[in-house]
């Protein structure tokens, strides 16, 4: 299904593929540092703030490895192992589209003297160290190039013979590069290694500015040396900070839904690693595979269909709300959909969230909510519902649900938000994080009449998901109303 996706990708950005291959894979290269890869070829906001039309016009993403106090060093050294982080950030900083390009990565003067003398330069990039005393540790320094702010790194890099060579930008660190260049107007994103085990540090950064930046993904959390982390990249989505919506007060007349226009229109600057990590390609890989291997069954014209038999889809519902973007989907219609499952829910649901309260340290929970005769059969979508199990493990709920029959078309892009919804908001009241939604499908199709528009859609990269408030005073299921759900920016492709 990936693969299918991929082809689709591949299309949207040429024929040049990734050479893995050419990625450095010695872990120990980082063993005092871990760096970021950032670049991109020009501005988005050339006509936008005051600031950025004066400034250079290449851009660069970020990468960094950071505590929840946005701590990333600790006596000139990383202050964690993640052999995992090392490989991800020598992949992405390493790895392009065009095989005769190569990657800038841009670093402080510490931290490139914090690399082993062995493991610099970073091989297959070209190696940029920032430094006001250009007094850069003598060995390999010739191999590096040396400027004295970031903006005339990158005034450089817009330049030939950088513009033809270089293909993308990463800032990689250290502190004191990171506190001028985190949330800078030429940031177009940050990949982070979000660090949850607390661990001493001596080196900060800023926290990422939310109302410029948006999560394009996140990974599920991972464990390696004692030390829990997990991936994530955002992206910029507007320009400037945005004024405090005059509703938002934080009361509960803040809970409304809003539709922020994002100011960036394409995300395809972005590492085609990070760009297939959207799982919104969950929903357009499984479309895609319909339609070009699923079995053909004939019927009245209306009722010629694709479908595919034992399916699943995947959603991590950690930092984002579901709603696809690629076409968009009716949030009032989610929310009249979420209300109907709650009400076919009435006989069990009490009893599962008083279960799940009860039992948050029992990592193994696993609820079945609904057998089919709990049900009140008020919607045809309602009667096409299998089994739905909660599970919660880490603080986390999670949710899978099993239908016989899916309509990618009509019924799945509703259901998906909907049960993202109900997971969200059982999460909400018993006080844990949403974790991943799983939809599984006895089989899943799409009618003849609607592969035309479909293969248009699959052709369109997916915009970052939606952002989902509830509001924090309510606690009982019973009691929820559409105000109480805010979803924010919300920009699909209409
Ligand atoms: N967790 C991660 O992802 C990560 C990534 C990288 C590094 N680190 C850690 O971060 C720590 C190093 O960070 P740091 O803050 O001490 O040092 P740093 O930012 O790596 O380097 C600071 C030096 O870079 C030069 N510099 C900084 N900003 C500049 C600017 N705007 N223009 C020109 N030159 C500039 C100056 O060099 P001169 O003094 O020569 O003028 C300055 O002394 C280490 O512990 C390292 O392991 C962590």
């Amino acid at each position: 299904m990936l693969a299918l996706r991929n082809q689709i990708l591949r299309n949207s950005f040429g024929t040049h593929s990734t050479n893995l291959d050419s990625v450095c894979s010695s872990s120990c290269l980082f063993g005092a540092f871990n760096g970021s890869p950032k670049c991109r070829a020009h501005s988005r906001f050339s006509a936008v703030a005051g600031d950025v039309n004066s400034g250079p016009k290449r851009t660069y993403q970020i990468v960094v490895a950071a505590t929840r106090e946005m701590g990333i060093g600790k006596e000139g050294k990383l202050p964690w192992k993640l052999p995992s982080d090392l490989k991800f950030f020598k992949e992405l900083t390493a790895t392009t589209l065009d095989p005769t390009k190569k990657n800038a990565v841009v670093m402080g003067r510490k931290t490139w003297e914090s690399i082993p003398l062995q493991f610099r330069p970073l091989p297959a990039r070209l190696n940029v160290v920032l430094s006001r005393s250009r007094k850069v540790g003598s060995a390999n320094a010739e191999k590096v190039v040396v400027f004295e702010s970031i903006s005339s790194a990158l005034e450089s890099l817009e330049q030939p013979p950088y513009s033809q060579s270089i293909e993308k930008v990463f800032v990689i660190g250290g502190g004191q590069v990171l506190r001028e260049a985190l949330n800078a107007p030429q940031c177009d994103a940050i990949h982070i290694t979000e660090i949850e085990t607390s661990i001493d540090c001596d080196t900060f950064i800023p926290s990422i500015h939310f109302s410029l930046f948006q999560p394009w993904y996140s990974s599920q959390l991972l464990v390696e040396n004692n030390v829990r982390f997990a991936f994530a990249s955002y992206v910029r989505v507007k320009s400037s900070i945005s004024e405090p919506h005059p509703c938002g007060n934080g009361g509960e007349s803040s809970f409304r839904s809003g539709s922020d226009k994002f100011e960036v229109g394409s995300f395809n600057f972005l590492p085609k690693m990070i760009l297939e990590r959207h799982d919104e390609n969950s929903y357009l890989g499984l479309v895609q595979e319909i339609i070009s291997s699923g079995s053909h069954k004939e019927g009245e014209p209306w009722n010629r269909i694709l479908s595919k038999f034992d399916c699943e889809m995947r959603f991590n519902l950690r930092k984002i709300f579901p709603l696809l973007t690629t076409k968009e989907v009716s949030w009032d219609g989610v929310l009249q959909e979420f209300f109907r499952l709650i009400s076919g829910f009435t006989k069990k649901l009490p009893d599962v969230i008083d279960e799940i309260r009860n039992n948050l340290d029992d990592k193994r929970i696993v609820l079945s909510v609904q057998n089919p005769s709990d049900l009140t059969l008020e919607s045809c979508n309602l009667r096409l519902i299998g089994p739905l199990q909660l599970c919660v493990a880490n603080g986390e709920l999670s949710c899978q649900t099993h239908q016989p029959s899916a309509d990618m078309v009509l019924t799945i892009p509703l259901n998906i938000a909907s049960y993202a919804l109900l997971t969200c908001t059982i999460a909400h009241v018993c006080g844990l994080i949403p974790g991943d939604l799983v939809l599984k499908f006895g089989e899943a199709h799409v009618s003849k009449t609607h592969v035309r528009p479909l293969q248009e859609q699959l052709h369109r990269l997916p915009k970052p998901f939606p952002i989902l408030k509830i509001n924090p005073h309510k606690k009982d299921m019973d009691t929820f109303v559409s105000a109480d759900f805010e979803l924010v920016s919300y920009d699909p492709h209409l």
